[in-house]
């Protein structure tokens, strides 16, 4: 009798913390993506004519783009883009280059988005990038570096909300 009154109390308690895990592990998974990444490629490499290499890039690497528009940013745009960075000395030139002509701003969807697409572009000095990635392969400085990818899985979302509407995403 107390056996299975111990058993009975064991098995709640193992519903009740079940229940609870898949309640509260459920909506961390739905609130955060871990297969998406976001990518702009930059007015230097729009204006050297090297937007469809790149994409051929993306889709060979295994990427699937999810949204993607070519757009010009206002200087108060691309400000408000890089407003992480405002305090760093590079700031206004950045700003300045990124409304300098037409981007492509796109998010990308794969397992390990965000850490396989930073593989796949380089550092962000192409001096310094593999060979065979994007920066090494587009890019000419630290400025004009052919591409932007997010830094995490928070960043690829707010940046990819800042270019698309619910309606824009796939
Ligand atoms: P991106 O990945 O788009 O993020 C911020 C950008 O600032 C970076 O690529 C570079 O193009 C630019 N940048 C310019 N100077 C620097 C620097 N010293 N360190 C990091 N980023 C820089």
């Amino acid at each position: 009798m107390y056996l299975s009154f111990k058993l009975s109390v064991r098995f709640t308690k193992r519903v009740y913390l079940l229940t609870l895990k898949r309640y509260f592990c459920g909506n961390l998974k739905e609130t955060m993506e871990t297969n998406k990444t976001f990518t702009m490629i930059k007015p230097d490499a729009v204006a050297n004519g090297h937007i469809g290499a790149i994409l051929d890039h993306i889709i060979k690497g295994g990427f699937k783009i999810t949204a993607m528009k070519y757009l010009w940013l206002t200087p108060e745009k691309a400000g408000q883009f890089y407003a992480v960075h405002s305090a760093r000395p590079f700031y206004n030139d950045l700003v300045t280059f990124m409304s300098s002509g037409p981007i492509v701003a796109a998010i990308l969807e794969k397992d390990n988005a965000v850490e396989d697409f930073r593989k796949l572009i380089g550092a962000t000095d192409p001096a310094k990038a593999e060979p065979g990635t994007i920066r090494n392969l587009f890019a000419k400085s630290i400025d004009a570096n052919a591409v932007h990818g997010s830094d995490s899985d928070e960043n690829a979302q707010i940046e990819g909300n800042f270019y698309f509407s619910a309606f824009e995403k796939f």
